[in-house]
């Protein structure tokens, strides 16, 4: 039997996996990160109810209202995360993130602030 493809398919099959990797969000790492700089303001839920939300002026948005966040696009929960709550209008008190955060982490946390939306 001639079974000189199965290698390539197998390399073909690695390739395509790990581009797809590479062009998807990372949500385990998002998640990672969400729990470790985020959940004190925003809550472990997405409700804005972290124990640090009591001290904030304004409190964080409910990401369990999906319509709500169906208002809300992708590239300004991106920017608010980069750049701060000011740079999109919000309040200044949440912290911009691009000096900890590179875009592809940036876009992973804004898939999962997306996921905390259950339709
Ligand atoms: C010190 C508290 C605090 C921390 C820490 C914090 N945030 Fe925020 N975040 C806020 C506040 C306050 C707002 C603005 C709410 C408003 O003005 O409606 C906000 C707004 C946002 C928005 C804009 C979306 C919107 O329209 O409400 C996103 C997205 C967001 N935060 C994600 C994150 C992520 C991801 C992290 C962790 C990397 C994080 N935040 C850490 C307090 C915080």
């Amino acid at each position: 039997m001639k079974l000189w493809w199965l290698p390539l398919t197998l390399m073909i099959a690695l390739m395509l996996n790990s581009v797809a990797r590479a062009a998807g969000p990372d949500l385990a790492a998002a998640k990672d990160n969400y729990m470790t700089f985020c959940v004190k303001c925003h809550g472990p839920t997405g409700q804005g109810n972290g124990p640090a939300a009591a001290t904030l002026h304004t409190k964080p948005r409910n990401y369990t209202d999906c319509a709500l966040m169906a208002k809300i696009p992708d590239a300004t929960l991106f920017k608010a995360i980069k750049n701060g709550g000011a740079s999109v209008g919000l309040s200044p008190e949440m912290p911009a993130w691009s000096q900890a955060f590179d875009d592809q982490e940036i876009q992973g946390l804004v898939a999962f602030v997306r996921s905390f939306c259950h339709k």
